[in-house]
């Protein structure tokens, strides 16, 4: 049902922005603890072998050093069991300095601890490692032949696949592959760890402070109340900080033997070594069609990496059996361990991969066909969700590929390769569908009216950038009438009622339902101050008191104000709790979030420069709670596709496994020079079958899809079909 909103689906302004500009907002890095002490992770040079002996003596006598941990004398601790329900999850699951065994480059033999940040990273740079190599170390699934394990668990088939491309026609068979890539968020990893008594108080850059604290409960051995872990503003993530890291185990543990706060930071080599990273991927892709564009059979066969310390599975496959009605499909997926530091989830993890490979096909099959590939996809548009049977909850991913296209001017596109130039440039417009799954998980949230007139509203999760804080101000600003202004908003803290992980594209969606609840129940109390004895509704029935602007009403007009009925009873405030989780409405609707992307590329043949110099997108996403906050999202992903189609690349040495571009210099990502012109529509159809807001969330949906289509205009302008990511120059010339 369609309401009118005040707040909600307006743009609002972020309600820490003036905290962001003028840094009183606090972050990990920012702060200081009582004689606190400063941890530098010594990493180790070879990426498979044995630490045989560590020289610690000269940098034990250096200035300023206080100890240094390594396997010798670091304290025993429990591996957390590491399990997404238990909510104790760990990118990895080895323990700092278990064994002598190193398993990539990078990896931790060492933590110093000294006074200053300068005298640890000094000393650090002191210790002397002696190892013993191991042969065969693999530092990309792209340097092996080998596809690894198959994951059975993977394996989705439908109809006959193998039949349906056996007979068919006109068919496809190719094989795409992604270079790994670095999330490169602007704030690195870090930890400031201080106990208190035996409470452990753990400051860290995190996607999940629920998260964090269990699993920190685990392995150090603690009531999970005695953790107490913050994080109130954080520097992006990417997911990269959903899970607890090594770095922050050892601070952890160096705090607790030195009896003194402990903080690190990871220097940006480490943070691309040990703190996550996007697996690279190989994927074939079969498809197979008649003459008249029906597409017969899907067959996605895939290998990403995982790593020696952790089990990784990127879901690589996961939405090439719903994005187009198809009757026959087969996914397959392996995996292959390698020696690099573990991969994690990023951005749009999986499904960002397998469009890139999907899409690509798709315009390859039009090729084939003659079509033109918007039309090609067009008419797979799938109705219901093909892989659930089950009907999409709301889906206008026609009336995306109609808006970009029409604002694109698709209509003016020559498909003749190279056939579209002005001045020096070659014209490529390619395009591709775009998708993100929908997500909800169990939250609950705390409410309170205050006898001054302003509210709280307390969720134990987190706000990585993504205007967290902001949604849920306008979702209490819009339920109660309460400005803005006068609503303050609480993340960041495990104490708080249980929050979900800034995850998945998950966390509106998870966190305004229960706020929602919070509100109406702090309501409901404020109703029962209100008519009880001397209230100023006295004698009445609470459920014939309406709620405006902050106010209750009575049938006859009478109006107290929050603030009113607080102050005459003399109550500082009243509060509310909210729980929520996601229902049965999983079993009716399929929920996915849809969108197209619109690319053209300028390719200047003189100089071998390759542009993107126009995106036009559109999404379907339910509503937007705040269109300024979840258009800066998409945006952001978009210019993340950029860097993914034509610049990132984690280049790992292929003698040794050793990371190469370790820094912001060499790993290259889109700067302010590389920014094309970006048109981003977000369509507002609610999805009130998911929830109340009709929201399903957005972010990472703006990623998947930007490859493709940059490739399917490079081979526009080019005719140069490039199936390894990036397209970095050298591959057109
Ligand atoms: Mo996102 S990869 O779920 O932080």
């Amino acid at each position: 049902m369609e309401t009118q909103t005040r707040v909600i689906g307006h743009r609002t302004p972020r309600v820490d922005g003036e905290y962001k500009l003028t840094g009183k907002a606090d972050y990990t890095v920012d702060w200081q603890a009582e004689a606190m002490l400063y941890g530098y992770p010594v990493p180790a040079s070879i990426a498979h072998g044995n630490l045989v002996a560590l020289h610690l003596e000269e940098a034990l006598a250096m200035p300023g050093v206080v100890e240094i941990f390594y396997d010798g004398n670091f304290p025993e601790l429990s591996r957390s069991p590491n399990s997404m329900a238990h909510q104790d999850q760990v990118s990895e699951v080895r323990l700092p300095f278990e064994d002598s065994r190193i398993h990539y480059a990078g990896q931790y033999v060492a933590l110093v601890v000294a006074e200053s940040f300068e005298q640890a990273r000094a000393a650090a740079q002191a210790v002397r490692a002696e190892y013993r190599q191991d042969a065969g170390a693999i530092g990309s699934l792209l340097d092996s032949e080998a596809d690894g394990q198959p994951l059975e668990a993977k394996r989705q088939v439908r109809g006959d696949a193998d039949g349906a491309f056996e007979q068919a026609p006109v068919k496809l068979d190719q094989t795409y592959s992604i270079a790994a890539e670095s999330h490169m968020q602007m704030e690195p990893h870090a930890t400031l760890a201080e106990w208190r008594d035996n409470r452990l108080i753990v400051h860290e850059s995190t996607q999940g402070v629920i998260y964090q604290q269990k699993a920190m409960a685990r392995v150090f051995g603690l009531a999970e109340e005695d953790v107490e872990v913050i994080s109130h503003y954080i520097g992006s993530g990417f997911g990269n900080k959903l899970f607890m890291w090594p770095h922050a185990v050892a601070t952890v543990a160096a705090a607790r033997e030195l009896g003194r706060p402990v903080k690190t930071v990871l220097p940006r080599q480490q943070d691309m070594t040990c703190g996550g990273n996007r697996p690279a991927s190989r994927q074939r892709l079969r498809l197979a069609a008649d003459e008249q564009g029906k597409l017969l059979s899907i067959h996605h066969d895939s290998a990403t990496e995982t790593s020696l310390v952790h089990t990784f599975v990127d879901a690589i496959g996961s939405v090439s059996p719903s994005l187009y009605a198809c009757d026959n499909v087969a996914i397959s997926q392996h995996l292959l361990e390698v020696n690099h530091g573990t991969p994690c989830p990023m951005r749009g993890p999986g499904e960002t991969s397998g469009i890139f490979a999907l899409e690509c096909a798709m315009d390859e099959l039009a090729i084939a066909l003659n079509m033109d590939p918007l039309e090609l996809r067009r008419r797979h548009d799938s109705r219901d969700d093909p892989a659930k049977g089950l009907p999409w909850s709301s889906k206008h991913l026609d009336a995306c590929y109609d808006s970009a296209a029409r604002r694109f001017g698709w209509a003016r596109r020559d498909p003749v390769v190279g056939s579209m130039t002005e001045g020096d440039e070659i014209l490529g417009w390619g395009m591709a569908t775009s998708s993100w799954f929908a997500g909800r998980q169990p939250c609950a949230a705390r409410v309170e009216l205050r006898a001054d007139g302003s509210i709280m509203a307390a969720c134990g999760t987190q706000d990585i950038g993504t205007g967290t804080y902001t949604v849920i101000a306008q979702t209490v600003a819009e339920l109660t009438g309460v400005a803005i202004e006068h609503i303050e908003v609480r993340l960041g803290e495990s104490s708080l009622p249980a929050g979900p992980l800034s995850g998945g594209s998950m966390a509106t969606a998870t966190t305004l339902p229960a706020v929602a609840k919070a509100v109406r129940a702090a309501i409901d109390e404020l109703k029962e101050v209100a008519t009880a004895e001397n209230g100023a509704f006295a004698g009445a029935d609470p459920e014939t008191l309406t709620l405006e602007d902050g106010a209750l009403l009575d049938e006859q007009g009478k109006r107290a104000s929050f603030s009113e009925i607080l102050t005459d009873h003399k109550l500082g405030s009243v509060n509310g709790d909210g729980d929520t989780a996601p229902g049965d409405e999983r079993k009716q609707y399929s929920f996915r979030s849809f969108g197209a992307h619109f690319v053209e590329v300028r390719w200047d043949p003189g100089i071998s420069r390759i542009r993107v110099a126009r995106v036009v997108s559109s999404f379907d996403i339910g509503r937007a709670i705040n269109p300024a906050t979840a258009r800066n999202q998409v945006e952001g992903s978009i210019v993340m596709g950029i860097g993914m189609g034509l610049l990132e690349k984690l280049e790992y040495d292929p003698r040794d496994a050793r990371l190469i571009n370790n820094n912001y210099s060499d790993y290259i990502v889109t700067c302010h020079a590389d920014m094309p012109e970006i048109d981003v529509e977000l369509l507002d159809n609610p999805d009130y079958a998911f929830n109340e807001f009709g929201a399903r969330g957005v972010g990472e949906i703006g990623l998947t899809g930007v490859a493709p289509a940059i490739a399917n205009a490079v081979h526009h302008a080019t005719g140069k079909r490039i199936r390894d990511l990036p397209i970095t120059i050298d591959k057109l010339l």
